[in-house]
């Protein structure tokens, strides 16, 4: 003969709520169930505050920039923007670069990869070039979870020992987040443009007082994995300082706030995994207490 199938015989231990079984049975209900989730919620981390996840931003360059040249007489010094208003500022220390600009999308997902940015700016032999400031300016936009649109700025700061003739840069375009983003809706607080290009108070173009403004915002980019090296003049006259600089558009990783039921799915998580462990443990026991007839119950026989 062949075991075929099993099927256990309920009994049922019956009594009243308020006699001592009954007391006995609530008592251990509550321990099954209420010490998992005060083990959960204290061992960190059961409201999950926040999470990441990765996306590639969709990054334009502006084509709005701001260069300044240094040079060893800082009387000499050279600058360029593409803000008319700071151009007449600087008055007699304009020096139009010849510019060429592609952003290209090398894997054809339908956001850009780089930008491959050459600035060629003639100078003539007194103007013996150290150093190079450079502001680019980019729409960044995040479409994942939540839209979020930020002004993207990039700084590109070096100097030279020598007189240069040209500096090449590469260079990765990252989020800095202070605060995570919302899990869904809109988010445009921090698109306030960086430069008031209509403005004619020097002020606003004063690097210092725009850059601790920038920073102070909870979401910004910055250049991160730079690395630039400088051509030294060689002997003759140079008629040019060419600024070659590629900036890639990677993608990161991104903080936010999960929503309520990621929340809930989280702590449910955590709850049933320890709380399944209390009910077997529990469930031994109680059966243990009730068959030694350790308290006195009415038992009865299901009969089919
Ligand atoms: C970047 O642009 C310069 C000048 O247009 C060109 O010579 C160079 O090959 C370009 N680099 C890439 C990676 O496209
Ligand atoms: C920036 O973040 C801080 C804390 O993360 C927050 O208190 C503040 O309101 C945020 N500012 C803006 C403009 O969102």
């Amino acid at each position: 003969m062949w075991n075929l199938h099993k099927e256990p015989i309920t009994i049922q231990y019956q009594a009243s709520p308020f006699s001592k079984a009954g007391i006995f049975y609530v008592s251990v209900l509550i321990l099954t169930f209420i010490p998992p989730l005060l083990i959960a919620y204290r061992s960190q981390g059961f409201w999950q505050r926040m999470d990441t996840y990765r996306e590639q931003p969709e990054i334009h360059f502006k084509h709005d920039m701001i260069l300044y040249l240094e040079t060893l007489l800082p009387e000499k010094s050279l600058a360029w923007s593409t803000f008319k208003n700071f151009n007449q500022l600087l008055q007699d220390r304009v020096r139009v670069p010849f510019i060429q600009t592609s952003e290209t999308d090398w894997n054809g997902d339908g956001k850009l990869d780089d930008l491959n940015l050459s600035l060629s700016i003639p100078i003539t032999n007194e103007e013996q070039i150290r150093g190079v400031t450079l502001l680019l300016l980019f729409d960044v936009k995040l479409h994942r979870l939540s839209s979020v649109g930020l002004s993207g700025l990039a700084l590109i700061q070096d100097e030279s020992v020598f007189d240069g003739s040209g500096m090449s840069v590469s260079a990765d375009l990252v989020l800095h987040q202070k605060q995570p983003l919302a899990s869904r809706g809109r988010d445009s607080r921090f698109q306030d443009p960086i430069f008031d290009a209509f403005s004619l108070n020097p002020e606003t173009f004063e690097f210092s007082k725009v850059l601790r403004d920038y920073s102070r915002r909870n979401l910004t980019t910055r250049l991160s994995n730079q690395y630039s090296t400088w051509t030294r003049c060689g002997l003759g006259h140079n008629n040019a300082f060419t600024l070659d600089i590629q900036i890639h558009y990677p993608e990161q990783a991104i903080m936010y706030t999960p929503g309520i039921w990621q929340v809930l799915k989280w702590a449910w998580v955590q709850y049933l995994a320890i709380a399944v462990i209390f009910m077997v443990v529990f469930r031994q026991f109680r059966s243990h207490v009730f068959t030694a007839q350790v308290f006195p119950v009415a038992r009865r026989k299901d009969v089919f």
